[in-house]
């Protein structure tokens, strides 16, 4: 029998809420995006990824080994803090697979669909179950 000690083929997701510091701007989130868009690329993850105001609401798939590694970055990233898992799971299939990281930030455009998912006067996605915050990422990447 061969034995296989690689778990690349197990794909799984994950999804988290975050609240950003205080002093990151517009600017910090156009770093961020390139940076994992250039980590994501090498390590074969792919996802998508919100940035509204105080919040990040993000999701990462691919191998499971990879997730966990960047999971530890992020909980370490001064740039944010709180982070929240809203989901993880097994795939099958990735949901992001053109993406090394889609984004969305808000827009005049995709203002309803924010405000459609929100339950407050703005924003929050703490308050998110795992269905909404995704069927959310999927309307606004359509936009
Ligand atoms: C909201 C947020 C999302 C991030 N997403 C990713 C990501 O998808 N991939 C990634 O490699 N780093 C991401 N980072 C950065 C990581 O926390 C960490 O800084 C980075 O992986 C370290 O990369 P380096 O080894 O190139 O310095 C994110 C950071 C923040 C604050």
């Amino acid at each position: 029998m061969i034995e296989n000690n690689t778990d690349a083929h197990i794909l799984v997701s994950m999804t988290y809420a975050s609240r950003a510091n205080s002093d990151v701007s517009a600017n910090d989130f156009n770093e961020i995006l390139q940076q994992a868009q250039r980590n994501n690329a090498a390590n074969g993850i792919t996802g998508m990824l919100i940035f509204n105001k105080d919040y990040f609401l993000q999701t990462i798939e691919g191998p499971r080994a990879q997730i966990n590694r960047l999971l530890y970055s992020l909980i370490a990233d001064q740039r944010h803090h709180d982070l929240q898992l809203i989901e993880t799971r097994e795939l099958k299939h990735r949901l992001w697979a053109k993406w090394s990281m889609n984004y969305a930030s808000p827009t005049e455009e995709n203002a309803a669909i924010y405000l459609k998912y929100s339950t407050t006067v703005s924003f929050n996605p703490y308050l998110l179950n795992a269905e909404s915050a995704n069927d959310l990422m999927r309307e606004l990447s359509e936009v």
